[in-house]
């Protein structure tokens, strides 16, 4: 069976109670479980990590060499200045998906851009907790 990672930066584990008005109300053990479910039903099994901590991310992509077919990553604010997380993806040579739970686009300027996109697969925004699940919808499209 395929395995997937799915990757939350920092912050994220906050998610249900940071901002809900932007990030919705479901926790991040409770989206992590949907996702999880999701991938089973299309037949992949999904690992799960989040960390705060750049380096963390960074050492969980590399490993991710090893048994993983294809990462989902909502790297949070990362997302827009770390040039140390998109080579960490670029280095691993994996797809990988860029996921934002919020519509990046309608928010502060500095969210509008990311510099993981251009080692990304692509990117799904917006969408709350779905962004997520047509995350995997991604992921399966890629590596069937
Ligand atoms: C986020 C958007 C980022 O700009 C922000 O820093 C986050 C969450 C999202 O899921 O919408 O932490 O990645």
């Amino acid at each position: 069976m395929k395995k997937i990672l799915l990757i939350h930066g920092p912050n994220l584990n906050l998610t249900g109670l940071r901002e809900p008005g932007v990030y919705g109300t479901d926790t991040l053990a409770a989206i992590n479980a949907e996702v999880v479910t999701k991938c089973e039903r299309l037949g992949m099994e999904c690992a799960v990590f989040q960390s705060s901590s750049e380096g963390a991310l960074i050492d969980r992509i590399h490993a991710a060499r090893e048994d993983c077919a294809a990462i989902i990553f909502n790297a949070g604010a990362y997302t827009h200045y770390s040039y140390a997380l998109r080579d960490a993806i670029s280095a691993v040579c994996l797809p990988c998906v860029e996921v934002h739970m919020s519509n990046v686009y309608k928010r502060e300027e500095f969210r509008h851009h990311s510099v993981l996109a251009p080692v990304c697969a692509g990117v799904i925004a917006g969408f709350g907790k779905h962004s997520y699940l047509l995350a995997v919808d991604a992921v399966k499209a890629i590596i069937g």
